[in-house]
């Protein structure tokens, strides 16, 4: 953290010497034009790492239309002289360079020790020349810049110096904080991150940091009973909970980031990144009983003489439309609660329960019975094998029969099909571009697969979609909430 502080500031100051001379020279690649043009003739370099000729800022092409900064970092580097640019590194990155609002992954990005087996270690065979290390180039040598971060280019400059001292004040101040974190003295945490939010007001890590000692201090969620000790680290907030009077429960999500799609399925085309912020889903799929309660009906088929458990099977026949009347009732029932359907990415987020890398093992494509009631195992045992009578044939389970996913989520697949709140609209998905909004006309998506799909239809990332009004005896609901705001906090200007 230091050394990368050390290496921004040193770039920093670069950067001001450079920035309009790159952008003049990218001109036709770059939307940004750099006020100050006059001054490209007499740039001096500040460092004399810098043994390139300008012109050879070119290669970085494309790419540096959106990421200035690790050009930046690229173009202090013997690199470019050597003809190792972005692409070389990241590969071509086509569908991550065309995609303009950019959620898709670039070709490669390898991380930690995967630096230098796949990327150094293929031109440096022999590794080190000066210190002979064959591992670990990273940890000397920043990835674009190259130069030893211990060493940075030392130019005498107050405005350098102040920089740094500021960053070396606002580290001391986290390290701080997280120890009094450690010791579990909230108080003295909150206290000692506002003292770093002065330092850097925009800092993610001291943000959440503030929100975490927050929570932590005052744990009572409106409309929320919480039913376990075991707190979120990240977010401080309590991992399980329950409606309050009401037997749902929810489990925290914690944020993050994720490949949503699949490349492999028409309507799930392209993969790409999505950013989740953290929220509550239902453990379970809202059960006859639990919609019986909130509405004073149950709509549902499966229910009378032949299912004897119906109570707590899920909810079906409902319309996306009946769901927002749930939620309506369930809303003005609970003080502050702001229930809602999932959207489909946070569907397919839980889903997953922790990326890609788990698809295989929580997938019940390839262990399918473990996890979901669907066709292969939910027929019913009083009805006869006519494939003219089909569906009946085939009924749902109470919730929570099968295993769960990695975070503790039953019947995601299978079972019910899910309501969620997105329009069914193309993708990239986007929150912010209408397919949240709660009163536009369209068809709506339906996730998961139900008790008569075949395996396929349980794929994580396939996209089924339906009509508002639409009830069908495979289609039900599961629950969402979002993390209670925390009240404003006003800014207390440094002295
Ligand atoms: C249209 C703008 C745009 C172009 C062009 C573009 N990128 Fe990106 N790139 C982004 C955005 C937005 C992100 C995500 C935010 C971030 O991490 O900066 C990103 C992220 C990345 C990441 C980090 C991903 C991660 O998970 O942290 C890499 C590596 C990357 N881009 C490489 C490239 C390379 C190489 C090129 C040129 C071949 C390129 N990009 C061209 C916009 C662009
Ligand atoms: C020598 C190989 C190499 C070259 C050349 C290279 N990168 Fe990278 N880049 C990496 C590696 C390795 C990482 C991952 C760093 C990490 O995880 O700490 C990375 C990370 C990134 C990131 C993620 C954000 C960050 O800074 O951590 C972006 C964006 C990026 N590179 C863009 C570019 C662009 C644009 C170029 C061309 C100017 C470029 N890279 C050239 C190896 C390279
Ligand atoms: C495509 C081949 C290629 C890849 C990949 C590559 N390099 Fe290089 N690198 C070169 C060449 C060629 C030179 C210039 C000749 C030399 O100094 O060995 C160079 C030079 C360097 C230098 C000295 C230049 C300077 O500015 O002081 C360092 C340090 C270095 N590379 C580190 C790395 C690290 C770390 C990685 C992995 C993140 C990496 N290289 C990946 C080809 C590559
Ligand atoms: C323990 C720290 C350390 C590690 C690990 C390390 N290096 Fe270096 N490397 C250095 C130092 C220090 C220099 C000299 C830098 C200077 O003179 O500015 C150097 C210089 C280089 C040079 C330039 C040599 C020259 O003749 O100028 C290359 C190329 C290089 N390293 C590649 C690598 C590669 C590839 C790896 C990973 C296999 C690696 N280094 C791992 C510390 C390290």
């Amino acid at each position: 953290m230091t050394q990368r502080a050390v290496l921004y500031a040193a770039l920093l100051l670069f950067t001001a010497f450079t920035l309009p001379w790159v952008f003049e020279r990218n001109r036709d690649s770059l939307y940004v034009v750099a006020a100050d043009t006059d001054t490209k003739s007499e740039v001096t370099h500040p460092a004399d790492t810098v043994h390139h000729d300008q012109g050879d800022f070119k290669q970085a092409g494309v790419c540096a239309r959106c990421h200035v900064v690790s050009v930046l970092e690229w173009g202090i580097s013997g690199h470019v002289a050597a003809e190792t640019n972005c692409r070389t590194c990241h590969g071509e990155s086509r569908g991550h360079v065309e995609n303009e609002r950019n959620q898709v992954k670039p070709d490669r990005l390898p991380r930690g020790d995967e630096i230098t087996r796949q990327v150094c270690a293929n031109c440096h065979e022999s590794g080190c020349p000066k210190t002979l290390q064959t591992e670990s180039c990273q940890q000397c040598h920043h990835v674009h810049a190259l130069i030893n971060p211990s060493h940075p280019p030392t130019a005498k400059n107050s405005r350098l110096e102040q920089l740094l001292s500021r960053w070396k004040n606002f580290e001391s101040r986290m390290e701080e904080a997280e120890q009094h974190v450690r010791s579990h003295n909230f108080q003295a945490a909150q206290a000692v991150y506002d003292e770093a939010l002065e330092l850097i007001p925009s800092n993610h890590d001291a943000q959440r940091g503030l929100e975490m000692c927050i929570r932590r201090m005052n744990p009572s969620l409106q409309g929320f009973i919480t039913v376990t000790e075991d707190i979120d680290s990240t977010t401080g907030l309590p991992t399980r909970v329950r409606v309050a009077e009401s037997d749902v429960s929810m489990l925290l999500v914690p944020g993050g980031e994720f490949d949503i799609g699949s490349d492999g399925l028409a309507d799930s085309r392209p993969s790409h990144t999505v950013q989740i912020g953290t929220f509550y889903l239902g453990r379970y799929e809202i059960t006859q009983s639990q919609w019986q309660e909130v509405m004073g009906n149950n709509p549902s088929v499966h229910q009378g003489p032949d299912f004897p458990e119906a109570d707590r099977m899920p909810v079906d026949r409902v319309s996306w439309n009946d769901c927002q009347e749930f939620l309506r009732r369930l809303n003005s029932r609970v003080p502050g609660a702001g229930f809602r359907l999932p959207t489909e990415a946070e569907w397919e987020y839980a889903c997953l329960s922790g990326g890609p890398e788990d698809r295989a093992v929580s997938d019940p494509v390839t262990r399918p019975g473990r996890y979901a009631w669907f066709r292969s195992n939910s027929r019913r045992l009083s009805q006869p094998d006519q494939s003219f009578l089909e569906i009946d044939a085939f009924a749902p389970r109470p919730v929570g029969m099968k295993q769960p996913n990695a975070w503790s989520f039953h019947d995601m697949r299978g079972n019910i099909a899910e309501w969620c709140s997105s329009l069914f609209q193309p993708y990239l998905y986007d929150a912010d571009d209408g397919r949240e909004s709660v009163s536009s006309r369209g068809m709506r998506v339906v996730r998961g697969g139900g008790f008569a799909d075949s395996a396929t239809s349980l794929d994580p990332a396939r996209r089924h979609s339906e009509r508002p009004h639409r009830r069908f005896r495979w289609n039900g609901l599961r629950l969402a909430r979002d993390v209670p705001n925390l009240p404003r906090r006003k800014r207390v200007t440094p002295p």
